[in-house]
């Protein structure tokens, strides 16, 4: 029976986002699985990584998040707070994220929640990530709302392309070894609309939380994110010149030019 950890950065539990985000608990619950729950903001997480988490960190070195986390590892030291979030993420077999898109990227909390429970050492290291990652063989997906319509994320659009905003965090995801599946983005979501236009969209969030057991019940099946293979790469990291490159984040030419 899969597991999936279900995670909500969003301050207001009453959102379209906390909507959604039960939805899929609710569809993953209808197909006999096993939730896991993440409400970052609910669990009030401290999204700042620092040395006050790791009570044996000398007070005279300077902070070094990585090996703080890798020796809190090694002395099962962890601290409490993401030890949790750390056994949730290595039981699940899949993960599905819902945030809005705040200042083109996802909330902090949840980039916080990457630089803590994502832990060095125990969830990725040197020897462990892309193709070799931990997470190997599970899945990650990514729930999305924004306030711009889906034109002006659109490629050529003018809030930029949805699918490059959220492409660190895919790569995040694909670091640890994680298939990300494409993700589901709903656009246009804010509380500004009046008349027919509140009506429309009500009707169009109505129908996403219809569509959520398909979602869940389609996961196997999603189209997956393409990115290159560590082979792809030479001994200088620098991706190979008769290899392809599969997103504008890691390409051949330095420039734009069309
Ligand atoms: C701090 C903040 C920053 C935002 N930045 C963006 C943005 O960069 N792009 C965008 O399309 N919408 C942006 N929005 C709009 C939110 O994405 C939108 O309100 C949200 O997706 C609606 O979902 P909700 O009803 O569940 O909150 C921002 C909203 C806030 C509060």
């Amino acid at each position: 029976m899969p597991t999936t950890l279900i995670v909500l950065a969003h301050p207001e539990r009453r959102s379209f986002n906390g909507a959604w985000a039960d939805a899929t608990e609710a569809a993953v619950r209808a197909q006999g699985d096993s939730v896991l729950r993440s409400d970052l903001c609910q669990m009030g997480f401290d999204a700042v990584e620092r040395a006050a988490h790791y009570g044996d960190w000398p007070e005279e070195a300077p902070f070094d998040p990585l090996k703080a986390q890798e020796g809190a590892t090694g002395a099962g030291s962890t601290p409490k707070d993401v030890r949790a979030e750390v056994d949730k993420i290595r039981e699940a077999d899949r993960m599905v994220l819902h945030f809005p898109l705040w200042w083109f990227a996802p909330p902090a909390i949840l980039k916080g929640w990457f630089d803590r429970a994502f832990q060095h050492g125990v969830l990725h290291d040197v020897d462990k990530r892309f193709d070799t990652g931990m997470s190997r063989g599970k899945q990650a997906l990514m729930c999305v709302t924004t306030g711009s319509t889906a034109t002006e994320s659109a490629h050529n659009g003018k809030e930029g392309d949805i699918n490059l905003l959220l492409w660190p965090a895919a790569y995040t995801l694909r670091y640890l070894g994680f298939d990300v599946l494409e993700p589901v983005v709903v656009h246009g979501v804010h509380g500004y609309h009046r008349g027919d236009r509140e009506t429309q969209l009500v009707d169009r969030l109505t129908a996403t939380l219809n569509a959520q057991k398909d979602i869940i019940g389609g996961f196997s099946t999603r189209p997956r994110l393409r990115f290159n293979a560590d082979d792809d790469f030479d001994e200088t990291g620098q991706l190979r010149s008769d290899r392809p490159s599969v997103t504008p984040f890691i390409r051949h030419k330095a420039t734009f030019d069309e």
